[in-house]
């Protein structure tokens, strides 16, 4: 690598002061270039799987703001999608797919998952000829149990009810679709390191509903599964492990699971986020109804952040995804005040 990209450094241990900066979602609502673009798809998912698309709004955020990295634009319900689970995002209704029971869960084919996701493995390709040099390029996917969450009840859920009765009832199927997804999950992130990521992150946006028996079986093995069959392959691969909302049970989920760094919701608190760095690199974790309340909520919030753990290994980043409501100009004083510069 001929520049060294600082969110790569953050991520093999180094301290950086400031700290480099992402956001989750950067891509997204609260963008009016996005929603332009957005408005000539189809579809969500077309928007997903036309590389021209998917490039144009992946570099739109990094144009107006210059992030350190740049997340692949797409969504971890692809993967469903590629098993044939009739996807569909419905304007204001959120995600919508056939509701899988075991017996669909046995008869699920990966088989053509890489033909489905080619054009997605493209625009992979192309963000990493299109970026500039110093921009770290960061690929994705969603954890099983969080996918899992929405194959089995169909549609997104408060509390992910449907999936943790099915993982009480059918423990077996829930393992069986939970391997599988794992599997697919490693062939996938593989693929999009082959095309030019530099390092991933995984979404475990349900990590938060579970007790610990089912946080160990549901999030922490399978997690373990991916990031040994990506290290099989790629020894050297750097993975961002978000198991959000995941409390006390962040203790030990970087050894147990292998992943590099751990994302940090905006629950966690800076004493144990200051333990947590010990063990390695942390990225987040503003809260992002801050960007919405407003720069003073925005200033307080970064400074405090900073000052608490800005002497570690850190990637500075929001709790969780950009809400459409946040105002363009606040992300940018985001982005000034982390970098000393506002
Ligand atoms: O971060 C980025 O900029 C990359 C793109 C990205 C999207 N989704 C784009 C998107 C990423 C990393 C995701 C991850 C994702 N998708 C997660 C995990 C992270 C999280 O936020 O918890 C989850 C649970 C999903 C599933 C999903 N996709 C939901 C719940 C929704 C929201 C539905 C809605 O209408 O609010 C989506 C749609 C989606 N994914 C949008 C974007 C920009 C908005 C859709 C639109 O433009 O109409």
């Amino acid at each position: 690598m001929a520049v060294e990209r600082k969110i790569m450094k953050v991520l093999n241990g180094e301290t950086l002061s400031p700290p480099p900066v992402w956001i989750m979602r950067q891509a997204g609502r609260y963008l009016p270039e996005y929603r332009e673009t957005r408005a000539t798809a189809k579809g969500f998912l077309d928007l997903c799987y036309t590389p021209d698309l998917a490039v144009e709004v992946t570099l739109q955020p990094i144009r107006r703001y210059a992030f350190d990295a740049s997340i692949l634009f797409s969504d971890i319900l692809v993967l469903p999608d590629a098993l044939k689970r009739n996807v569909r995002f419905v304007q204001g209704e959120g995600p919508q797919m056939d509701p899988i029971d075991a017996e669909g869960i046995a008869k699920l084919d990966p088989s053509g998952m890489h033909d489905h996701l080619a054009p997605i493995y493209e625009t992979v390709k192309r963000l990493r000829q299109e970026l500039p040099e110093e921009t770290t390029l960061l690929g994705f996917c969603g954890a099983p149990w969080t996918v899992a969450t929405y194959m089995i009840a169909g549609h997104g859920t408060p509390d992910q009810a449907p999936a943790r009765l099915f993982g009480y009832r059918d423990r077996a199927s829930m393992m069986r679709l939970l391997d599988l997804l794992a599997d697919m999950s490693a062939d996938y992130l593989l693929q999009q390191f082959e095309n030019g990521a530099d390092a991933v992150q995984v979404f475990d946006s349900w990590a938060g509903v579970l007790d610990e028996d089912c946080f160990d079986a549901f999030c922490v093995q399978p997690m373990k599964r991916i990031v040994g069959k990506v290290r099989a392959v790629r020894p050297d691969a750097k993975i961002i492990g978000f198991p959000k909302g995941a409390g006390s049970l962040y203790r030990g989920y970087r050894e147990k699971t292998g992943v590099d760094a751990l994302g940090l919701d905006w629950t966690v608190p800076f004493s144990f986020a200051a333990e947590l760095q010990k063990e390695g690199p942390i990225q987040g974790n503003l809260d992002p109804l801050r960007l919405v309340a407003g720069r003073d909520a925005i200033r307080e919030g970064v400074d405090r952040i900073l000052d608490a753990l800005g002497n570690g290994p850190l990637i500075f980043n929001l709790g969780h995804g950009v809400t459409p409501q946040a105002d363009p100009d606040d992300v940018g004083y985001l982005v000034d005040r982390v970098r000393g510069n506002a």
